[in-house]
């Protein structure tokens, strides 16, 4: 099964960029599970369920989230209906939603599972020991499992992969906003990249107009941070190759689409 999986979309750059590239992307590497990470999809902070069904529409079968899940506040009202969203399954007991989610390509069972870091990001649940809870929920049904870590720390995250290698097909960080260039197969089998990147303005700091971050940090001055519409975009994410019976990862390549690095069909 090859897993297509597109970094965080971050507002309306974001979006025309997955209904530019999306379908290229998935014909191009002949993909059959498409996962988005789309926290920050409006307007940088969280989710409508308009632009949800955008998505699916333009081809993803699931969408994770993160830190911003609840900021767009009619999330309480389609979360729970919502059976291709997966948001931070460490989130308390009780909160609304699901971290896993399983979907059925082809006859073929994969879970996708989304987990949230502690290390500079609110305190909640273990991640790693909630990931021990869901992997054994998840190898019930199968040994296909994708886990998008939203997480702020570098560390935290080659943990993560560490932690799970060979317990999971791909540990996939998201939440930085830049793509890293470390993605590889650890020994035992598990895909890994610390961050897969941000898909949305690309002369811009982390999807924000440069200016205003700029301003706070020559001044500490409360600035108000806006996506940036008026630059050129991207798109970031990665591409993972697993052997359906085992679950394990036999490749991972990064896909980065901007002026710099054109699409290549
Ligand atoms: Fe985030």
């Amino acid at each position: 099964m090859k897993i297509l999986f597109i970094g965080d979309v971050a507002g309306s750059p974001g979006r025309d960029m997955v209904q530019t590239y999306l379908q290229k992307l998935q014909d191009k590497h002949r993909s059959d599970l498409t996962i988005i990470n789309g926290e920050n999809a409006a307007s940088g902070k969280g989710i409508t369920q308009k632009i949800y069904k955008q998505m699916l529409q333009w081809g993803a079968h699931v969408i994770t989230m993160g830190n911003h899940t609840w900021d767009k506040k009619e999330i309480f009202e389609f979360i729970d209906d919502a059976k291709n969203m997966v948001r931070p399954a460490n989130f308390p007991e009780g909160t609304p939603g699901k971290g896993i989610t399983f979907m059925n390509i082809n006859g073929t069972e994969a879970a996708v599972i989304n987990v949230q870091g502690r290390t500079f990001l609110p305190a909640i649940d273990d991640p790693f020991r909630k990931m021990d809870e869901l992997i054994e929920i998840a190898k019930k049904r199968t040994n296909i499992i994708f886990v998008d870590f939203h997480a702020e720390a570098t560390s935290e995250k080659q943990a993560m992969g560490w932690y799970l290698d060979g317990k999971v097909s791909a540990v996939a960080g998201t939440h930085t906003h830049t793509q890293t260039a470390d993605e590889r197969v650890l020994p035992k089998g598990t895909a890994y990249i610390t961050d897969v990147g941000m898909t949305g303005p690309y002369d811009a700091i982390l999807g924000m107009e440069k200016d205003a971050v700029i301003k706070k940090f020559l001044t500490g001055l409360p600035v108000r941070f806006e996506i940036d519409k008026s630059g050129r975009t991207q798109l970031n994410g990665m591409i993972v190759t697993v052997d359906e019976s085992s679950g394990l990862a036999t490749s991972i390549e990064r896909i980065m689409i901007n002026d710099d690095h054109p699409f290549d069909s």
